[in-house]
């Protein structure tokens, strides 16, 4: 679609991928193709099936805008759109577990992730092991001949621990098994799952990549060797976004890396911040330095988003409740990767079942959002002096 001429900066290619101005009357960006009947001019080419679109859900001028904006980013072979990013996720695993197979999925998985392997996969035959996600080039002791696929997500939802995907990845590997990796965390700009081993990606675009709020996406990427085989099973359940919603996605990838240098910045300020409040018993942040997962990612990521864990000293639920339902810009919701700061207590006990949660006090997902630092923190301390007052 653009041009490629000479080697690009990332941030170049965030602001051109995709685009192809001439083919629009000159219009900077790609139009929202709305659509699902794609007229062929003649016998012979809907026989030779000889145009570039031939239906609605199959593909428009927008889908193709963003798929090729995400195969640059990412450095893979084909990308993929989905409503949401767990039909993203879902699509994956059923395009490579059959009845019969073994999957390996990580402890820290997305939790809706989980649901759909104990649920949907279970009845379908297929059986799935959790794995401690730290487990690195001991993944090898778990592959069995049955198993297809292990699923990583690094850093894992809510606890951020990393994970040695290139280790498993090389243990994966020496025995044929695919290698599949939820990257929502990092963005296409801050890992490449692909010079690390991964055989596809995913992404839920919901968060930085659309980084309003506004919009649901998934994203799925492949390398040569697994395009087929997911394409197929993309194509059988019939999925596709909504047109706004992959316009949306385009619009965001636009000023992606800004939003993220700035997630960054404040997210690392609050959470040193934090680890120095004296009613925080610990911060869960992999791009500081005494995580235990910062050598991992020091390693393989070039920079850290917005979201991060705290755990609080013991407390009760009364104070607790106090300090959350009077923030002023800390809202409490599910979703993260906006321009707004949110806070969401979490509990991995209720359902994690290889690794233990060993926290005493609460346990807080923080997503640092785009207001001023120092606006944020009198957020909190209000929300701390009302913890303690009610303690
Ligand atoms: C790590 C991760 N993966 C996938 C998803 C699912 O994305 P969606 O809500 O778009 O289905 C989420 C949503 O919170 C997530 O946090």
């Amino acid at each position: 679609m653009s041009k490629t001429k000479r080697p690009r900066k990332q941030h170049t290619t965030l602001a051109h991928a995709g685009r192809d101005p001439a083919r629009f009357d000159g219009f900077v960006n790609t139009p929202v193709y709305r659509g699902s009947t794609v007229l062929y001019p003649t016998l012979e080419c809907i026989e030779k099936d000889a145009q570039d679109f031939s239906y609605g859900r199959l593909g428009t001028p927008t889908v193709e805008a963003l798929q090729s904006a995400l195969i640059e980013l990412e450095g893979g072979d084909a990308t993929l759109l989905t409503p949401s990013g767990l039909s993203a996720i879902s699509t994956v695993l059923l395009a490579f577990a059959s009845s019969g197979d073994h999957i390996l999925v990580a402890d820290s998985v997305y939790r809706p992730t989980r649901r759909f392997c104990d649920n949907v996969l279970k009845r379908l035959g297929v059986s799935t092991t959790y794995y401690d996600p730290c487990i690195g080039a001991g993944i090898a002791d778990l592959i069995t001949d049955k198993t297809k696929l292990v699923f990583t997500e690094s850093p894992g939802s809510q606890t951020f621990e990393m994970q040695d995907i290139p280790a498993i990845a090389d243990a994966a590997h020496a025995r044929g098994v695919v290698v599949v990796m939820d990257n929502t965390w990092a963005t296409p700009l801050y890992f490449k799952p692909f010079a690390h081993g991964v055989d596809v990606s995913i992404h839920a675009a919901t968060k930085y990549i659309v980084g309003h709020a506004d919009a649901m996406l998934g994203v799925i990427t492949t390398n040569a060797a697994t395009t087929a085989r997911v394409a197929k099973t993309h194509d059988e359940l019939g999925l596709c976004p909504g047109p706004e919603d992959v316009y949306l996605a385009l619009r965001g990838l636009r000023s992606l890396h800004v939003r993220l240098e700035r997630h960054q910045q404040t997210g690392l300020a609050l959470a040193d911040w934090l680890a120095a409040h004296p009613e925080v018993d610990r911060v869960l942040h992999p791009a500081r330095p005494n995580d235990p997962g910062y050598a991992l990612w020091q390693r393989d990521f070039t920079g850290a988003s917005g979201l991060f864990s705290i755990v609080l000293k013991p407390t009760s639920r009364d104070a607790l409740a106090a300090m959350l339902d009077d923030l002023e810009l800390f809202g409490m919701g599910y979703s993260w990767g906006g321009y707004e700061s949110l806070i969401l207590p979490f509990d991995p006990r209720r359902y994690r079942s290889v690794t233990t949660w060993d926290a005493k006090g609460p346990a807080l997902r923080l997503h640092a959002g785009l207001e001023h630092i120092d606006d944020l923190k009198a957020d909190l301390e209000a929300g701390f002096a009302r913890l303690a007052a009610n303690s």
